[in-house]
């Protein structure tokens, strides 16, 4: 995607050819900085505070860690503490495990002399995957858009979305908002609520600065308005990611999806899910049950940053002091309440059949 004319990916390999930078999610929406990091714990650091966040963003970020490790060391204890350090940054997006364990696959078997270099060649590939899976997702997407574009007669189509699932939150294009970026490239009328998602606020901060910087008519909502324009004929469907999508089509993705998906399901709005196979955890049944879901600090809730009228970057307290507070980071919407799940593969029902018609290799 482009900011100011220039085309980014969140994540590239710097000009040492060994280190690489990312875009410092924690500064924007006001501040586009990018930082350097130079070791697997710089890049642990970067996914557990959130400098870099998003599924595939983080299975990409900690390849990348990995591939530093064994820069430094290739021994077999320089790979396993490697794994063992970075897999444990974030609990939910299984796309970490993922992406470690293809890590750890390429380097194997091979002489410990040659394994960074393996490592660096893996971690690049994942990132190229990356960005073509989500444009395939978006060309999936764009035919559901352009589906309901035509029941409208051309009219615009409002799509709601919850929390980051844009190209900040991959290695580009994004999941869920990449069939809205080619929709509105293909001059289909879009308009996309955006959910501020509370507590860290990803859409107010993050869609939001994204969709803006592509030009695609937005408003920010409150996390609580969806119902509301659901029930009044306002939202033709949501669209939403996913950290982790059992093999039965549960999907685990930012708190407070489950509750939209329940609105959706109240109001007859079609909700889909967008995702690469890479969030895909095969092993699960179950994912209210199964999905083990991330728990941040107190203070997200209570404290809130942003720019003062003079320019200034302050974090102050919204709550009353003294008073607890408890941030679940994600929740599991059930398969029952979401219309399809769409991948690079196609669309299927959020069913074990649906995605093993997708996925016949998993059978
Ligand atoms: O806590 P975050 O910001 O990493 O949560 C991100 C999400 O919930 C996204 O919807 C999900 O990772 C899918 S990203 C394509």
């Amino acid at each position: 995607m482009k900011i100011a004319g220039k085309h980014y990916r969140t994540i590239w390999l710097a000009g040492d050819g060994w280190s690489v930078e990312v875009i410092d999610q924690t500064k924007l929406p006001f501040r586009f900085e990018t930082v350097a990091l130079k070791s697997a714990g710089e890049a642990a650091h970067a996914i557990r505070d959130m400098l870099v966040r998003g599924a595939p963003l983080i299975g990409a970020t900690a390849a990348y860690g990995f591939a530093m490790a064994l820069r430094e060391d290739g021994s077999d204890e320089s790979v396993e503490a490697a794994y063992e350090l970075l897999v444990q940054t974030r609990p939910t997006a299984v796309n970490l495990k993922w992406a470690l364990d293809q890590m750890a696959q390429a380097v194997k078997d091979i002489p410990v002399a040659e394994r960074a270099a393996a490592a660096y060649a893996r971690a690049a590939k994942i990132c190229d995957d990356d960005v073509e899976i989500c444009r395939r997702i978006g060309e999936e997407g764009l035919s559901i858009i352009r589906a309901l574009s035509t029941g409208k007669g051309g009219g615009t189509v409002n799509i709601l979305t919850h929390c980051n699932a844009g190209w900040l939150a991959c290695v580009d294009w994004g999941t869920a908002l990449a069939p809205i970026y080619m929709a509105h490239d293909a001059g289909l009328r879009v308009h996309v609520w955006v959910d501020e998602t509370r507590p860290r606020n990803q859409g107010a901060s993050l869609t939001a600065f994204e969709l803006h910087a592509h030009g695609v008519p937005h408003t920010i909502i409150p996390d609580n308005a969806g119902g509301h324009l659901m029930q009044h004929g306002q939202v033709d469907m949501c669209i939403v990611g996913t950290d982790r999508t059992t093999a039965t089509g549960d999907v685990a993705n930012k708190i407070g999806t489950y509750l939209k998906a329940l609105a959706a399901h109240d109001n007859g709005v079609p909700f889909y899910v967008a995702l690469p196979h890479t969030t895909i955890d095969w092993s699960l049944e179950d994912g209210v049950a199964g999905i083990e879901i991330e728990t941040r600090s107190a203070r997200e809730v209570t404290h809130m940053t942003g720019q003062t009228g003079e320019g200034a970057i302050e974090t102050v307290q919204i709550s009353s002091p003294g008073s607890a507070a408890l941030n679940y980071g994600f929740d599991v919407t059930p398969a029952r309440l979401v219309t399809g799940l769409i991948t690079e593969r196609g669309t299927c029902p959020a069913s074990r059949d649906g995605l093993l018609g997708l996925y016949p290799e998993k059978g």
